[in-house]
């Protein structure tokens, strides 16, 4: 971190916390360059990036003061509670799922719908040059050696990420596969039999739902607090009264409530399961897009058993459409590795070679600072429009990472008919039931804010804004 971002923190820190309140004059320019002894250019810059992100507001000559409507000034989507009944549902969203994402693919359309970041925020051409060198040095015997578990100069690399955020993981461990949605089908297939029962998070990510229903399992839904993540409370009673065969979550940045477990309540987790012998299926595809100074540790780090399956991705953070994935699959890895071989016997060995090589000399660390900072100011962008043009009741998610906001829509909002009316007018959103298995969430819509600000955006959020107060 910069120096000037490390002192916008700070200040941003005081602001969060209440002690700079809405209106407040923040420290002067050179005032702070004395008291906390950096650069009145340091100041200015952090003060800059404040500003960017829709924190404070330049007065002229008065200097900078809070704004009255800092992102995190809404009011946050309720906790999922209702949800806590814990009964056993079979899971049918396919069909209502298909039609959402088929409906988006239209190049024209305004993205808010979807689950990718914009293509435009990675370094595609380094990556081009990776692939071809790798290309160019393949050694034909590979297409034999490197089947699954996968390329091992990938995994090494994979295993020193791990590495440098404290994980130490036995190689043996890391099987690659095709993005993370192939890991987590795996997964859930190694520890699972049709009929069994699935403790999910709800709202879920909806290929959980769909993995669910190929498997034929039965899932229990476990309220999500929009802050910090899947109820333990809640999740323990299931624990006790269900015979749970896998719990499947998301822990950092959940799709689509943006929810982060904090570290204890991630050790928590691990230990309920451990207590309960139930594997977890951790979903950690959004592990690099943390805005703050570290990275959140995922739930694996906890564990001591081999209960844990980490599955993680380079799509999200590097290489869309490469579709290189991996899964740290504990005590489960043998199995995984076997399915793995069963159903398409490797990952592409040209695509693993590249993302090695890019992750040995293409400057992953650099992109991913850009790309987070990008996705901050994105998110900040589209927050203020969501003052600007959304009905005051909306609650809103302020996720610190990733690329969703989950918004809460007045009760009686249908987003279902708000999908339809919104892609008339040529922008996706995703409707809050296609989230869960009985199709909840109705009022609620998740929007993707991935791709670069621009006119086009600001305007659809006008449009979309117009749209649902005119329910
Ligand atoms: C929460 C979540 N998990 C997993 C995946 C799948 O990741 P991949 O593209 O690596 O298969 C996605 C993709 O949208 C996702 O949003």
């Amino acid at each position: 971190m910069k120096r000037y971002e490390k002192f916008a923190e700070d200040i941003a820190e005081l602001i969060r916390s209440g002690v700079l309140g809405p209106g407040e004059r923040v420290p002067s320019v050179r005032y702070a360059s004395q008291t906390y002894g950096v650069s009145p250019s340091t100041v200015f810059q952090a003060y800059y990036l404040l500003e960017r992100r829709g924190l404070i507001r330049a007065r002229p000559r008065s200097g900078y003061f809070v704004t009255h409507n800092a992102p995190w000034q809404f009011s946050e989507p309720v906790v999922s509670s209702h949800v806590s009944d814990s009964t056993e549902v079979d899971v049918d969203v396919s069909e209502l799922v298909f039609s959402v994402l088929d409906s988006i693919k239209d190049p024209q359309t305004v993205p808010f719908g979807s689950a990718f970041p914009s293509p435009m925020l990675f370094p595609l051409p380094r990556l081009a040059r990776s692939l071809s060198s790798a290309a160019r040095n393949m050694d034909p015997r590979w297409v034999v050696t490197d089947m699954s578990p996968g390329n091992p100069q990938l995994r090494r690399q994979i295993a020193l990420r791990y590495m440098v955020g404290g994980l130490m993981l036995p190689m043996e461990e890391l099987i690659i596969t095709n993005g993370a949605l192939e890991a987590l089908n795996l997964c859930l297939q190694a520890v699972t039999q049709p009929g069994d029962l699935v403790a999910i998070e709800a709202p879920a990510f909806y290929a959980c739902l769909q993995t669910l229903e190929r498997l034929k399992l039965k899932a229990v839904e476990i309220p999500v607090h929009p802050r910090d993540g899947i109820d333990l409370g809640v999740l323990a009673q299931t624990l006790e009264r269900h015979p749970i065969k896998a719990c499947w979550c998301m822990t950092s940045f959940q799709n689509p409530m943006g929810a982060t477990l904090p570290e204890a309540k991630k050790r928590d987790l691990v230990a309920l399961l451990r207590k309960h012998q139930v594997p977890l299926i951790e979903d950690d595809v959004y592990a690099e897009l943390y805005y703050g100074a570290h990275a959140p540790k995922p739930a694996k780090a906890f564990d001591t058993e081999g209960l844990v399956m980490h599955c993680g991705s380079f799509a999200k953070s590097l290489a869309p459409g490469y579709r290189i994935g991996w899964v740290a699959a504990g005590r489960y890895a043998q199995k995984v590795e076997r399915l793995k071989l069963m159903t398409s016997l490797c990952a592409s060995m040209p695509a693993q070679a590249a993302i090695a090589d890019y992750l040995q000399h293409g400057g992953y660390d650099r992109h991913l600072r850009k790309l987070r900072y990008a996705l901050e100011e994105q998110q900040a962008a589209m927050l203020s429009a969501i003052v600007r043009y959304f009905p005051a009741q909306t609650r809103v998610s302020q996720p610190a990472g990733g690329y969703f906001l989950w918004l809460e829509l007045p009760e009686h909002m249908n987003s279902l008919k708000l999908f339809q009316m919104a892609l008339a007018q040529g922008i996706s959103i995703a409707p809050g039931p296609i989230f869960s298995p009985t199709q909840r969430f109705r009022n609620c819509i998740r929007l993707n804010y991935g791709s670069p600000w621009n006119v086009v955006a600001e305007k659809a959020m006008e449009t979309l804004g117009r749209i649902i107060r005119s329910f």
